[in-house]
């Protein structure tokens, strides 16, 4: 079974850019973000691969200067935007745990797979 829950509109994000959120559902939390890149839309959980902190230190900023990887604030890790993967930084060769984002109209949803 598949649910789906709101994370925001798609104007709240910027191509490139991104957009942190936090949903509840089932009494857990999830916290991540969501990335839009040349018009494809990337989610992943808010957690680095590192030390397990948050990557953004600047509310809904995931982005490096150049907009051309996800940066994590605490140590400066880069990851691609379109699988996750560290490819600089203290996690070199992990990843971000990737998210499901559906968009359906001008709103994107978060989709979970519940068995
Ligand atoms: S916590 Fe992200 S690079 Fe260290």
């Amino acid at each position: 079974m598949t649910e789906k829950i709101y994370i925001c509109q798609l104007q709240q994000l910027a191509d490139p850019g991104s957009h942190g959120f936090s949903v509840s559902h089932d009494e857990e939390t999830i916290e991540g973000f969501v990335v839009q890149k040349d018009g494809q839309l990337y989610a992943y959980k808010n957690s680095c691969p590192h030390t397990g902190s948050p990557l953004d230190w600047v509310e809904h900023q995931f982005l490096d200067l150049d907009q051309a990887f996800i940066q994590c604030a605490v140590h400066d890790a880069r990851f691609e935007i379109e699988n996750g993967a560290c490819v600089a930084g203290p996690c070199n060769g992990e990843a971000l745990q990737r998210l499901a984002v559906l968009r359906q109209g001008d709103e994107l949803f978060l989709q979970l797979n519940k068995p």
